[in-house]
């Protein structure tokens, strides 16, 4: 790469002149550095069949090498080439001129030929005009509407989404994250309208030229990345929050929406304040907006001082949210406001190392909400379900690093997933366990002030780290960050540790290697080596507070795993048991004694003692392990048989996630009348504990009860327990009797998914009907959510045809950026699955169309697809269809990749355990 650039210099430095698309690189060329950007944006949002804007851009750019081309990025843009000027800003002022034009579409690239050689050192300032219509593809500078119901009008807005490579359909920049520069931005629009960009507003002047039109320009701001950059014209109504010395916070939605907005207003400014006291940096901008959009294709989106969301990630309603849901806007707000300093403060160099911004977001947020609502517990709840996410996601051969090389766009979309986020944010967790929380604080404090308004790479995070532990003594001098992280960013997985234990000996054996769910692969391709904090309690002790590491598994420096005992362990009736609280992600194999022993506490002994995080890794590890034949499905199935006694959340979550996978396969098979019996009888206990479905919520004290009573309750109505059923459709009758539906709901909020999706399951086309006439009527997006969600629930064919057809027409009602929950509604649903895989394979060219260009939102489709595959014959049937397809699945190559691998793990689930398992739980309902 390195090679290429300085290729790349030198033609500048010639001065020699591009043939037809001769410059190939990805990357901008190097002799340019933006210094500032004064834009200026026009937006018509008067007539809907001509919405769009047109603007001008001044950039005032410093030479780094001699050259004669400018190149820098645009797409879709209108630029008319004769109003193109370029001065130079000396004293001379000179005007330079323009030999041509090229525009490179496979880079975005746009290169403006110049007469003379710009010069070395030299300041010169480069003005282009541009318009675009306001697009409907959810990038760039697009188009969103509402319905206003006072006047049943429909309402259109304008608002940006530009990460990670779109700013360069809204305005000609230099559209790469290392080129921060301040921006003056101006924007014009009809009076009626508020205009929102990053900083506060400067000045508001008429528009001389359009009548009732203004110009509304905003403040510098200070040195940013281009993605950062956001801009709204719109009619919101805003809720300013009133928390005491704290920058000037407010909350934006569309005027309907504004008492949802009460929550949001109240979270920001307190999680804003304690990050500025985590980081030791105060917020630099003198304001902050966060706004709900209706149409918005990621969650949300941190743009430096206007903070867009989704209305679902930002909106909350204490009468149709339920608690997830108020857990989720908390926790989303959390994340973009992190990224105020992880991301817009320090910028990574490049997409290779997004998971800095991402990753750091993920853990800080779960920091953040946690401070806040201590009582939710939510840290823990966090962490778990990132390393289940994992756990599964990087055993997949196909998986890759958390830092990785990335050249097309697309590559870069394809980044923000859950190795970005629940590794990145997994291996921030773990450093922080590991190096305490003194010198983890210190060292990212240092990371932060010294690439302030800059960019940074991985390397230079170990480098603070590293500095900061030593100082603290939470790490040997011999050992360094860079050493033990590189193990887990630059290496694709995780790491299975196995344990022996020598009980006279009181020694242990550990060896690692890397977990891998397809089986076939040999024992002697998997290798790698990562280096694993090692903490461990014993039966005796059972020490569950201290996570710090009794000792490392360590490489050599050919990377090769070394072989690492340790003593001082019980003896033949005691346990030991690995990874206090799961600081690390690794999965632990016992020898069957070891396994014999932790199960007998479970089942017998005083169980709680041991922390609720292991009894959730307990059963993870003996259903992962079971699921690849390295245990037997005896162990995992006898271990499951705890679950009677367990009353917490997270053992709860860590089991159904693995039955879940389980119940995919089987419950496409003959056998699935045992497996609803011995689920039946698993799940009896604590769902009378929890009182069944009834409205027992004002009573429960500790917060994660209530997410567990929604979990169980939607098991049991889906394995028919006791009353669930009937219950269910109690209280959706009651509802469906109510005279004004949309006014009151009888049904608990934290049960409403499970109430709606048994009873349209159980129902028939009137309750299905009914459901719909409220998510058209609902003005909450929570809301609307859990019913698109409970819409697939039904079992009649012709109905779940109706739904397909509905999701991809977004005039009926359901916005292009909610289709692919109503779509996995469809496909999770037994009956549905088919449907929906024959529906997706006729019509793969009209939904690529559909989505483009959000490839990423067309990979959600796919999920259900992988989860429920499990016979050859479809597997092959499918590879062959993505073979057949490729041009519609264009972009979506990880995606498809994943699929693929994972249906091949089904396959060889069902060939090598299908009958095991049916055995064991076929003796264990009779027990
Ligand atoms: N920076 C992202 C938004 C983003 C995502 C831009 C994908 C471009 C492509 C933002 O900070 C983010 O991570 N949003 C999440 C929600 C978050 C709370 C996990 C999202 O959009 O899913
Ligand atoms: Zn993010």
């Amino acid at each position: 790469m390195r090679l290429l650039l300085l290729l790349v210099s030198s033609w500048a430095v010639l001065g020699l002149a591009l043939a037809d698309s001769s410059y190939n690189y990805f990357r901008l060329p190097t002799a340019l550095r933006p210094l500032k950007y004064n834009l200026r944006v026009l937006t018509h949002l008067e007539d809907p069949e001509n919405l769009r804007f047109e603007g001008n851009v001044k950039i005032l750019f410093k030479v780094l090498e001699n050259t004669k081309n400018i190149t820098l990025h645009s797409k879709n843009l209108t630029i008319d080439n004769s109003l193109i000027t370029l001065r130079d800003t000396s004293s001379a002022n000179k005007k330079y001129c323009f030999s041509g034009t090229e525009v490179i579409p496979a880079h975005d690239f746009f290169v403006m030929r110049i007469c003379e050689e710009l010069v070395a050192g030299q300041v010169y300032e480069l003005t282009m005009p541009f318009a675009a219509d306001l697009n409907r593809q959810l990038e760039g500078y697009y188009r969103s509407s509402y319905n206003d119901p006072e006047t049943n009008k429909t309402r259109w807005l304008s608002i940006t989404q530009f990460e990670p490579a779109s700013a360069r359909l809204a305005f000609p920049c230099f559209d790469e994250p290392n080129y921060k520069a301040p921006f003056v931005v101006t924007l014009g629009y009809h009076k009626r309208f508020n205009g929102l960009s990053n900083m506060p507003v400067k000045e508001i002047k008429p528009n001389e030229q359009i009548a009732d039109y203004i110009w509304c320009e905003f403040e510098e701001s200070v040195p940013m990345s281009t993605y950062l950059i956001a801009y709204s014209v719109n009619d919101f109504t805003h809720k300013p929050s009133t928390l005491p010395n704290s920058t000037l916070f407010r909350t934006w939605a569309r005027p309907n929406a504004i008492e949802q907005c009460d929550y949001a207003a109240e979270v920001g400014p307190k999680v804003l304040q304690y990050y500025e006291e985590l980081f030791g940096i105060k917020f630099p901008l003198p304001k902050i907006d966060q706004i709900a959009i209706p149409d918005f294709s990621a969650g949300a989106m941190e743009n430096w001082g206007l903070v867009t969301y989704r209305e679902i990630a930002l909106l909350y309603s204490a009468k149709h949210s339920s608690l997830a849901d108020k857990q989720r806007v908390a926790s989303v707000i959390a994340h973009e406001l992190a990224h105020q300093w992880f991301g817009n403060l320090v910028t990574m160099k490049w997409w290779t190392d997004l998971w800095l911004n991402e990753g750091f977001a993920t853990y800080v947020a779960s920091l953040g909400v946690d401070k806040i609502n201590p009582e939710w517990r939510s840290m823990a709840q966090e962490s778990l379900s990132n390393l289940l996410v994992i756990f599964r996601k990087d055993a997949l051969e196909s998986s890759h690093p958390i830092s990785r090389p990335i050249e097309l766009v697309n590559e870069i979309s394809e980044s923000f997933d859950q190795i970005s986020y629940q590794k990145g944010s997994t291996v921030l967790r773990m450093m922080h366990m590991f190096m305490g929380d003194d010198s983890f604080r210190s060292g990212i404090q240092n990371y932060l002030q010294k690439f302030s308004y800059g960019n940074a790479e991985q390397d230079n995070l170990w480098e603070s780290l590293t500095e900061a532990a030593h100082k603290f003594k939470a790490l040997p001098k011999s050992f360094d960050i860079k050493r033990i992280m590189d193990s887990w960013t630059l290496q694709t997985g995780y790491p299975i540790i196995n344990i022996t234990r020598d009980y006279s000996a009181g020694s242990a054996k550990l060896s690692q290697e890397r977990y891998l769910l397809n089986t076939q692969i040999l024992r002697a391709q998997r290798g790698g080596c990562w280096w694993v904090p090692l903490s461990y309690t014993t039966q005796a002790e059972q020490d569950f507070a201290n996570t710090g590491p009794k000792a490392w598994m360590e490489c050599s420096s050919s990377g090769e795993a070394l072989p690492k005992t340790i003593s001082g362990l019980p003896g033949k009736d005691q346990w030991i048991l690995f990874n206090t609280q799961m600081s690390t992600l690794y999965k632990v194999n016992y020898d069957e004694r070891n396994w014999k022993l932790l199960i007998d506490t479970l089942i017998n002994g005083d169980f709680e003692r041991i922390h609720v995080i292991n009894r959730a890794q307990l059963i993870d590890d003996a259903l992962y392990l079971a699921w690849t034949g390295e245990q037997n499905y005896d162990i995992a199935m006898q271990l499951l048989e705890y679950l009677r006694r367990e009353r917490e959340y997270l053992p709860w979550k860590s089991a159904f996630e693995n039955l879940k996978r389980i119940k995919n396969i089987i419950g496409q098979t003959p056998n699935f009348e045992f497996f609803k019996r011995y689920l039946q009888k698993l799940i009896v206990p604590i769902y009378e504990h929890l009182n069944g479905l009834n409205d027992t919520f004002i009573d429960i004290e500790q917060q994660d009860q209530v997410l567990l009573k929604t979990m169980v309750g939607n098991w049991a109505c889906q394995y028919q327990v006791a009353d669930c059923v009937p219950t269910a459709q109690a209280y959706y009758q009651a509802w469906r009797n109510e005279p004004e539906p949309d006014k009151r709901n009888p049904v608990p909020i934290n049960l409403r998914q499970t109430v709606y999706c048994t009873s349209i399951r159980h129902g028939n086309d009137v309750d299905w009907q009914f459901l719909w006439t409220r998510y058209k009527n609902s003005n909450v997006a929570a809301e609307k959510r859990t019913i698109l969600s409970s819409l697939g629930c039904t079992r009649e064919v012709w109905l779940l045809q109706h739904y397909l057809a509905l999701t991809f027409e977004p005039k009926q009602g359901i916005r292009k950026q909610d289709s692919m929950w109503a779509f996995q509604a469809v496909a999770y649903n037994e009956i549905g699955f088919h449907l929906a895989r024959d529906y997706f394979m006729t019509n793969v060219d009209f939904i690529y169309k559909f989505y483009n260009p959000i490839t990423k939102d067309m990979s959600r489709l796919l999920p259900p697809f992988s989860e429920q595959t499990f016979l050859q014959s479809d597997f092959d049937e499918f590879r062959n269809f993505v073979t057949e397809h490729r041009s519609s699945l264009k972009g979506l190559e990880q995606a498809i990749q994943q699929t693929l691998e994972t249906m091949l793990t089904n396959v060889q689930w069902k060939n090598r355990n299908y009958g095991q398992v049916s055995v064991s739980i076929r003796s264990l309902i009779d027990k």
